[in-house]
Formats: C-alpha cells, structure tokens, sequence
C-alpha cells in the first residue's frame, strides 16, 4: 500500500515535471542576444545568410525543413525561429557527433528543442531515411556531393519547395553537376544571390516549380 502511494507520488511528480520542461520559455530579447553574442566558428554560415536563410523560411511559410550540415548549428537555430512561428519543423544532420552535441546545447538554450531536431550521421545515409514530404532543404555540407545530397531529397520535395545550396561561389568548382541541374531543369527556377560580403561567397536559391 504505503508502495504504491510512493509509486503514484513519483509518477505525479514527474507529469509536473515534464509539463514544467514542454512549458519551457526563452523571451524573444534573450534569444535575440544569444544570436547576437553567437560564438561562430569558422565553418557556420554568416549572419547575413542566417538572416535570409530565416527570412525565406518565413516569407514562404515552410513547414518541414532539412539542413544538410549544423555545424554548431547557427543557420538552424535561425531558421529554427522561422519554423517555430510558422508550427513546422527542422532537421538538421551532421556526421559529427561533437557539432550535433553542441547544435543540440545551443537549440536547447533558444529553446527550440520542439522544432529542431539535430540528427548525427553521414548525410549520404540520414537524408534516405527522413519521412514525409520537405518544403525547404538547406545543402551546406560537402561541396562536392552537394549534387547527391539533392537526389536523395528530391522525391520528398513539394511542388514550391525552396531549395538553398551555400558557398556557390568560391566552390562552383565542385558542385558544377549540381549547379548545372538547378538552373538548366525547367523544375526549377534558381538565382544565385550574395546576402552577405564577409566571405565573399553566395547562395544558390532554387524554387520548385513543379
Ligand atoms: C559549413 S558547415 C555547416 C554550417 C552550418 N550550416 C551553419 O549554418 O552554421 C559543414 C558541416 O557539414 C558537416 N558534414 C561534412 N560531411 C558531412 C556528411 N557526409 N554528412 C553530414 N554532415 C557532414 C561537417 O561536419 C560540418 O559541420
């Protein structure tokens, strides 16, 4: 008897507890600083494609996004804030365990654990393995296999999917069969644009016309 009271005290204090955690809030002003005082390391994205990496997501209203390399995860928690007001959701993979450990650590202090979802391993092998359909992918991990990170999405795509590929400047190198795709297939309407001067670089944003 006086076991089973405990027992059901500790359930009790538990449902209080993850009510507790699910209620979670961050205020917009900490968040704001967070991004502000972000320690970026050399591979994250800059602030000015964050800054439009999130104006997209929220103009176009996405709801089930995939980014292709977190990093520590600067362009997702960015777009994570566009996902979170928008009701959708994040999944950004990373073959490192250390900058999903650390993706995670940063998601979790914006508070944006209900929206992104770090998830380790090799993207060649996670993409193949998201269900459901995506309305925005982000590609920003080998240059080179940016081609192939788009083929294992592209049966999940929506018709007006938006989709961004990083760095198609100083690498149109190695991605020239994926750049070739995206700007000579009529299902897609793409533009390179440079939001940002700090690395001299662009992006490619492609919109999936059918
Ligand atoms: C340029 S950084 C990503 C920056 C990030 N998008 C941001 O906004 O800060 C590239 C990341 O891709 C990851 N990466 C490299 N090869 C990968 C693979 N095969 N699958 C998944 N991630 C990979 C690296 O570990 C690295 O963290």
């Amino acid at each position: 008897m006086v076991l089973a009271l405990v027992a059901a005290g500790i359930v009790a204090m538990g449902a209080v507890f993850a009510r507790a955690q699910q209620a979670r809030k961050v205020s917009n002003e900490f968040r704001q600083q967070f991004l502000k005082d972000f320690k970026r390391i050399g591979l994250n994205t800059t602030p000015g494609d964050a800054d439009l990496l999130r104006i997209l997501v929220a103009s176009a209203r996405c709801k089930r996004g995939v980014e292709v390399g977190s990093a520590t995860g600067f362009g997702a928690i960015n777009m994570g804030l566009a996902f979170e007001r928008n009701g959708g959701q994040l999944f950004t993979l990373d073959i490192d365990a250390g900058m999903i450990r650390t993706t995670r650590e940063n998601v979790a202090k914006m508070g944006l654990e209900k929206t992104v979802t770090a998830v380790e391993g090799d993207a060649l092998k996670t993409l193949a393995e998201l269900t459901g359909e995506f309305d925005f992918v982000f590609i920003d991990a080998v240059k080179a296999d940016y081609f192939k990170y788009l083929k294992l999405i592209e049966p999940r795509l929506k018709v007006g999917a938006v989709v961004v590929a990083d760095n198609v400047i100083k690498s149109e190198k190695q991605m020239k069969d994926y750049l070739e795709y995206v700007t000579t297939n009529p299902n897609y309407d793409t533009v390179i644009v440079r939001s940002s001067m700090e690395k001299n670089d662009g992006m490619a944003i492609s919109y999936k016309v059918r």
